[in-house]
């Protein structure tokens, strides 16, 4: 048996009733399921022969009808060792789960995957989120394999080239406001609460978030059912977070891992209102008016999950940290140099989070550690192009390009034989 629950008065709703925020108090909701019947169906299914996929975990899925689903490939992506970052940081050893791989470049694909199945599960027309970029290239393309109107609102001038673009080719309605991601939230939930034909697929749904929760069955598959000590990875709307320890537990429950790594958010210090809360002990935040960070991506100052990612914090025995523009970008670099792994800002704010905590102590360096990637780096090349070297110009010459990389060096001298009598 699926439906759906509020986190804070356990009030239940029907696994097809179209509802975002608990009727009763306003609160979160999350899908549950009778782990029993879960179990027994585990017994008899064949999912441990399958590829590595969102779709390997269908049993795990609140989807009623596997032949219905809309699929563009996503999930199983790399768990990249990187021994290069270990022997800079000096961590014992450290991965990274690389997002970008997916079919739209972010790990928002594990979420609309199984958001828009459902989508059509519930015979929806059309389908609306706002975003800080990813969310609205993803929900774009899987509405356009399905068949769907689409409709997102984004940060006016605040959201990443390859991301717009993204948006636009896969035909969705794209608005741009003149407000931040908090504002352009706002408005598509009262949007959908008012006019029940737009379907949100933000995180707030908790169906997006099943998907999601895919990404912490990978990495304890990848780990042959041992986690790792941690699990470091950005934090914006905070809906990820709690995705990733929602798949954690769930696996713990059922008796597939018996022990849970610990769960740190890094956020960017200028849009941070869960890890100052985390790092001052207090149990609420305090949301921030004008968040700014050159991570567009998280740049959020009122997170809707913030409530589902302090518990997943908590929980955990994890922590949280803010980054600096100035440390992410030098661990995108970090990334793209010593790993050849091209991620985009905010994902690298993992990166520099971990080496924060590792430089302060507050991280062990006994730990084995997964850095979630969570984006593509070619979804912002501006910040690429504009904190890297410039390339450099000259003639289309041979000699001008030997100069340039050093080789020119006189010729050797040939000897040449001249004939008798010349
Ligand atoms: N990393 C990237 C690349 C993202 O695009 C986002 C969120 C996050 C991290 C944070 O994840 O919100 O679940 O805590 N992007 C959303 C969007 C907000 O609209 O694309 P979160």
């Amino acid at each position: 048996m699926i439906y759906q629950a509020c986190i804070a008065c356990g009030e239940r709703y029907g696994a097809d009733e179209i509802v975002y925020l608990c009727r009763r108090c306003g609160d979160l909701l999350e899908v549950r399921y009778d782990y029993d019947l879960l179990e027994a169906k585990l017994e008899k299914s064949d999912w441990q022969s399958l590829p590595l996929s969102v779709w390997r975990y269908r049993d795990f899925m609140p989807i009623r009808d596997p032949s219905r689903i809309v699929s563009l490939n996503e999930g199983g992506t790399g768990l990249h060792s990187c021994q290069r970052l270990v022997n800079l940081l000096g961590v014992k050893r450290l991965y990274v789960k690389n997002e970008g791989e997916n079919p739209t470049g972010s790990f928002k694909d594990r979420g609309m995957t199984v958001g828009i199945t459902k989508a059509m599960e519930l015979n929806v027309k059309s389908v609306i989120c706002a975003s800080t970029g990813n969310t609205s290239a993803s929900l774009a393309a899987y509405a356009a394999k399905a068949g769907l109107e689409c409709i997102v609102l984004i940060p006016s001038g605040k959201i990443a080239y390859g991301k717009l673009a993204q948006a636009m080719v896969h035909g969705a309605k794209v608005v741009q406001i003149q407000g931040n991601f908090d504002q352009a939230l706002k408005i598509v939930l009262e949007l959908s609460e008012k006019y029940k034909e737009f379907y949100l697929l933000n995180s707030i749904n908790p169906y997006r978030l099943e998907g999601q929760k895919s990404l912490a069955y990978e990495i304890c598959d990848q780990f042959n059912r041992e986690p790792p000590d941690r699990v470091v990875l950005p934090v914006g709307n905070a809906g990820n977070i709690s995705a990733i320890w929602k798949g954690l537990t769930e696996f713990n429950r059922l008796g597939l891992i018996s022990r849970l790594p610990k769960m740190t958010g890094i956020q960017a210090e200028g849009a941070a209102p869960i890890a100052r809360a985390i790092k001052s002990g207090k149990k609420k935040i305090v949301s921030i008016d004008n968040p700014e960070t050159i991570a567009t991506a998280i740049r959020i100052g009122a997170p809707i999950s913030w409530k589902k990612a302090i518990k997943a914090i908590e929980e955990s025995k994890g922590r949280a940290e803010t980054v600096t523009d100035e440390e992410i970008l030098e661990a995108q670099k970090m990334l793209a140099r010593s790993e050849g792994l091209f991620v985009e800002p905010a994902s690298a704010s993992s990166v520099a989070g971990l080496k924060k905590l590792l430089e302060t102590g507050e991280i062990d360096k006994d730990e084995v550690v997964v850095c979630v990637a969570t984006g593509h780096g070619l979804k912002d090349p501006d910040v690429a192009i504009k904190t890297s070297e410039k390339p450099l110009e000259v003639d289309a010459e041979t000699e001008f390009i030997e100069k340039l990389l050093g080789l020119s060096r006189p010729l050797p001298a040939t000897v040449v034989e001249c004939p008798d009598g010349m």
